[in-house]
């Protein structure tokens, strides 16, 4: 657990997995000496002692820019990127935040409405609170350190509280920082574009500054706030490989500054890209939450503390444990154009499939027969829909399905009620043009009084229409990002403030309706991140459905958050979006491997098509505790080769599950591999369903199977899924 070293002035926070290790320089600068490999006694005290020696060296030429620093600061004769940059009452901006005390505490704080992890079972996490107290300025600086020794995980946070007698303005205030020693690092990343979220691209740190970050006011398709720093070349099980998670939706940055030394400096937290916050005397500033993780083997088993920990600890709620409802879902059947008829018809067909809710999607409200209107005017739409919501979503309960809502409540569009009532609610800058994107304006969620606007006129709607599930949209970036309310020494605030303002409105939804279960999304997935996670604890990965492309985008996904956070649909083909042909079945079995729907009006496929589909729904109730409870395992990467291979496995490996897609066919003359198989018992056997002979966990995972069909594959988009069970 967390340990402190009186004599020598060190924290050991050790796990079991890891050990981190700080000490405090004679001046009482927090130095960062070691994160990785559990330390035994003998490589403890070498670090030790060469760390008292470096610390210790007076020469001139020794400054803070040859320690490996927790926490830098900016101004002094460490010149590399700080951790943090304070701009005083006097306008100086150099602070000297030294060692004041410490507190070791069990469990971990709560900072709502910023999203936060938290800790269960008595003994589960135990926070550092280290304090660092500059005193000249009389500002207090907390780090704060929470460990899940047997999870694998240490989450970052700090707080700033301002004693002084004049305001501070906080330019920058990082979440984690820490630097490595010198090595060959590379940076695993997950860039991508709206339909083409979370492609794994990996590289060489090369010495000077990296940076990954959003300027959107979302976390965004273009970035996720997710990133890998790997020690040397590393795979699904080697490598030494570092993990940083933000829990935060909005403009957030993460640096990677290699210094001459080799030594590498990493930093995530809120980006400070137009940010400046104002901190009276007697304020506190919170950051959010940096989740890290570290794995010795590889990125799987990082993967899967992740997956765990926003399962179990970052998401909340009476979901978070359930089953979750298979759905059938109208946007791409219908766009905005049905009516009640066509939603029952979609309903029906759902039902006949075996599908346990049905998602009403946009156009339902307002005169919303297209993009260009009413946001913002949340009551329903007559003209589709005569029988009301109230009526529809009956209609649905009586066939025994659950009924779900799509909202966008943080937009307003110019062309609704709510913009002639309320033209200066959006975010806008005071006399000029306001510019749209998918011709809709962006509300202003930092001001309480359009949050309980929000709150009450769409939460009369899901009370009145008794709605069971919410699709929460967010469909555009951040721009012209001002407004009235603030004074114009706050301007830069807002975006801050926005996300703050959208936490506090989903904490009340959550709130005043616990029963109901959240999607989020943001145009797909351009808000899928710990942050939103905390509050919706499911999103539509992208909107791109696309069979073959969703393939990468799960894959991609999978890195930093579980299946059972991922929205995956079986939709029409060709694709609506990339115009692609699939197999329905490759189609299905990608949406197995996810949360599982359908996108689509089955009511118009063939007989023999839906009743293939209600196959597939009835396959997934079967596997669905596996694939949204299990662990799960990338086996062949898509980016390698024209197959790609995952599994899942129970807790107690006596199930599991093989999913094997070949993309193309197997290249003639070369002899197709065997696929290895992980997570797996080796001293158990195990019998695959549909096969004759058994094998052991030992052979399947060493040296692995190659089922039949892929031995000579001559068709494209060829795919199994196999269940795995143990025998008794
Ligand atoms: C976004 C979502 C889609 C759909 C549309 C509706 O693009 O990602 O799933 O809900 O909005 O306008």
């Amino acid at each position: 657990m967390i340990l402190f070293n009186e004599d020598q002035r060190y924290f050991l926070l050790e796990g079991d997995g890891f050990s981190y290790l700080l000490g405090l320089s004679p001046q009482g600068d927090p130095h960062h000496l070691h994160w990785g490999a559990p330390l035994a006694a003998d490589p403890l005290m070498n670090l030790l002692v060469d760390w008292r020696t470096r610390s210790s060296e007076t020469s001139p030429h020794v400054t803070m820019e040859h320690q490996r620093r927790e926490f830098p600061d900016f101004g002094h004769n460490d010149l590399r990127a700080p951790a943090y940059h304070l701009e005083q009452t006097d306008g100086s901006r150099v602070s000297e935040f030294v060692y004041a005390g410490h507190e070791i505490v069990p469990g971990k704080p709560d900072f709502t409405p910023l999203p936060s992890s938290y800790a269960e079972e008595g003994d589960e996490a135990q926070t550092l609170k280290l304090l660092l107290f500059d005193r000249l300025k009389n500002l207090e600086l907390e780090l704060h350190y929470s460990l899940y020794p047997r999870r694998n995980i240490l989450v970052r946070r700090n707080v700033l509280r301002n004693r002084g007698g004049g305001p501070l303005h906080i330019l920058k205030l990082m979440s984690a920082g820490l630097d490595f020693p010198a090595g060959d690092y590379r940076l695993v990343r997950f860039p991508g574009g709206w339909a083409n979220e979370r492609r794994m691209q990996q590289g060489p740190l090369l010495q000077g500054l990296t940076r990954l970050e959003s300027r959107r006011g979302i976390s965004s398709h273009d970035m996720n706030p997710f990133a890998m720093v790997t020690r040397g070349e590393a795979d699904e099980r080697r490598g030494e490989v570092y993990g940083f998670a933000l829990a935060y939706s909005g403009n957030w940055a993460m640096e990677a500054e290699v210094h001459r030394t080799g030594w590498l400096r990493f930093h995530a937290g809120l980006n400070d890209f137009d940010f400046k916050w104002r901190l009276e005397p007697g304020e506190t500033f919170v950051t959010p939450e940096c989740v890290m993780a570290y794995s010795g083997c590889g990125f799987g088993p990082l993967s899967r503390s992740y997956h765990r920990f926003a399962r179990e600890r970052v998401a909340r709620g009476r979901w978070r444990d359930r089953a979750r409802p298979t759905l059938i879902n109208n946007w791409e059947a219908t766009y905005f154009d049905f009516n009640q008829g066509d939603i029952l018809r979609i309903a029906e067909a759902g039902k006949e499939a075996g599908v346990e809710t049905v998602v009403l999607d946009d156009g339902w409200f307002g005169e919303r027969d297209g993009d260009d209107r009413s946001l913002g005017d949340w009551f329903e739409n007559a003209k589709k829909l005569p029988k009301g919501l109230k009526g529809l979503s009956g209609d649905i309960h009586a066939l025994g399905l659950k009924f779900g809502l799509w909202i966008e409540p943080e937009m307003i569009s110019p062309r609704s009620r709510l913009y002639e009532a309320h033209p200066d609610w959006c975010l806008h800058v005071p006399g000029r043009e306001r510019k749209t994107s998918r011709s809709q304006l962006v509300l202003d969620m930092s001001r309480p009084e359009i949050r309980d606007h929000l709150l009450e006129t769409i939460g009369k709607v899901l009370e009145e229409a008794q709605v069971d599930y919410v699709k929460w949209d967010m469909n555009r970036s951040l721009f012209e990002v001002g407004n009235e309310a603030l004074p114009p020494g706050r301007q830069m605030e807002l975006s801050h403030r926005y996300m703050l303002g959208v936490y506090d409105l989903m904490g009340r939804f959550n709130q005043r309706f616990p029963h109901i279960l959240f999607e989020g999304c943001a145009g797909g997935g351009g808000r899928f991140d710990l942050g939103l996670l905390s509050y919706h604890p499911q999103i539509w990965t992208s909107d791109n459905s696309d069979g073959l492309d969703r393939l990468f985008i799960q894959y991609g996904t999978s890195f930093a958050y579980p299946p059972i956070a991922q929205g995956a649909h079986i939709a029409a083909s060709p694709n609506h979006i990339t115009k692609r042909g699939t197999p329905l079945k490759w189609r299905a079995l990608v949406a197995l491997s996810g949360n599982f729907g359908l996108e689509v009006d089955i009511s118009k496929w063939s007989a023999g098509e839906r009743e293939e589909v209600a196959g597939y729904v009835r396959l997934y109730k079967e596997i669905r505790p596996l694939v949204q409870f299990g662990d799960f395992h990338r086996l062949e990467s898509p980016y390698d080769s024209d197959r790609t291979a995952w599994m899942f496995v129970d807790d107690r490996k006596e199930e599991a599950l093989l999913f094997v897609f070949q993309v193309k066919p197997w290249k003639k003359g070369v002899k197709a591999k065997p696929v290895r198989l992980q997570g797996l018992d080796p001293a158990k056997a195990y019998k695959v369903q549909g096969v004759k002979t058994g094998f052991s966990g030992k052979k399947l995972m060493k040296e692995g199977w190659l089922p039949k069909p892929f031995r000579n594959p001559k068709k494209p988009y060829l795919c199994e899924l196999y269940r795995l069970k143990s025998k008794v």
